[in-house]
């Protein structure tokens, strides 16, 4: 297993911004920049021991520099949406940066997709990693408290990308970290993902207004086209006649994981029949945002000559639910002083031999 380093640029204001390069014996490669802590490519083996590269994302610094929806990045501080871009805390209301249409999305105007990470290659038994730090000041984007965060990304041998987030703050904040990478089990860039076969062990989602904001309600999947309980491709009931696929313009949802510990939890499963990958996500977290890449349009040229259409990637986010700070009876997100914010996702590759 090795980690190497190279150069990827410099940022608009000058400072220098590196890829980093993961590599395990089985041949999977992950590739990650300390801008935004972006996860720019994840090369996995199909049935046949051929690697392609899975997740959306640019050839060069340059296109993550530019306006783009979140490629592989990092979010924070609070991923997902605050209504109105406001919540009470302690008494206190505070205001934050809205920047999706009255609403707060992915942790404002300038999120933690969009800041200079501090890097530092990590190594432990059967696993290679890069530790990405940053210190969100108070203020930033609305927040309070100066929040020191760090995320590790590992590569296991186990084919795995495993990833750690810790966080710690010197006054009351909500905080809620995720990846917001785009897969595409067929290989990035290839098509739509709407033959990929997927399962999310949810009962309950949270469904939402036409704003995209939860309306409060935990709702079960019963009867309706969130129900990924038996495995469904992601097209086949995308187009139903359905509020909550109007309001999300296809899949763009909180589902509730299935929970009974804290420990990491198996939260989706998603198979591509033509590659035969299988990806696992595994979860501490309460809930997971299945987004099907409706934004995408084909504006933005990818790695490799690529163009990606209407819902050629598709997000799986492990989170705590949308809009918490406003919602009390939704898990707490609010991190307070002497606490550690620390949770973990994985996503666990196979690929299928048999059938
Ligand atoms: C999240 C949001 C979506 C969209 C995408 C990025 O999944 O819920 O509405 O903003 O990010 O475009």
């Amino acid at each position: 297993m090795e980690i190497t380093r190279s150069a990827f640029g410099k940022t608009h204001d000058g400072q220098e911004v590196w890829l980093f390069t993961l590599q395990c014996d089985s041949g999977m490669k992950a590739i990650l920049t300390n801008y935004g802590a972006i996860l720019t490519s994840l090369y996995v083996a199909d049935r046949n021991g051929h690697f392609d590269d899975v997740v959306l994302g640019f050839p060069s610094l340059d296109g993550y520099l530019q306006k783009h929806p979140y490629f592989g990045a990092l979010v924070g501080r609070y991923s997902n949406r605050i209504g109105k871009g406001r919540f009470m805390l302690d008494g206190v209301e505070y205001k934050l940066a809205t920047n999706n249409g009255e609403n707060h999305l992915h942790g404002g105007i300038k999120g933690f997709d969009k800041v200079v990470w501090s890097a530092e290659p990590v190594e432990r038994d059967s696993a290679v990693g890069v530790k990405f730090s940053y210190l969100s000041k108070d203020g930033e984007e609305g927040y309070p408290g100066n929040l020191s965060c760090s995320v590790i990304y590992w590569l296991t041998s186990k084919n795995e990308l495993r990833i750690e987030y810790f966080a710690t703050v010197d006054k009351a904040t909500p905080v809620n970290l995720t990846n917001h990478s785009y897969f595409n089990l067929a290989g990035q860039g290839v098509g739509d993902i709407l033959n990929h076969q997927l399962e999310i062990f949810a009962e309950r989602f949270t469904p939402i207004d036409k704003g995209s904001i939860p309306n409060g309600e935990l709702r079960s999947v019963e009867d309706t086209s969130m129900d990924f309980r038996q495995p469904h491709t992601i097209g086949e009931r995308i187009n139903n006649h359905d509020e909550q696929l109007k309001f999300g313009r296809g899949y763009d949802h909180n589902w509730v994981l299935n929970r009974i510990s804290r420990s990491l939890t198996l939260a989706a499963k998603v198979y591509e029949p033509t590659s035969r990958r299988v990806m696992e996500v595994w979860t501490t977290e309460p809930g997971m945002q299945f987004y099907s890449g409706n934004f995408l349009d084909g504006s933005l040229a990818g790695k490799d000559g690529r163009v990606y259409k209407h819902r050629h990637g598709f997000c799986l986010e492990t989170q705590h639910f949308p809009d918490s700070p406003n919602k009390p009876d939704f898990p707490s997100t609010i991190l307070r002083p002497g606490e550690t914010y620390r949770t973990e996702t994985v996503y666990r590759f196979l690929s299928e031999t048999t059938g």
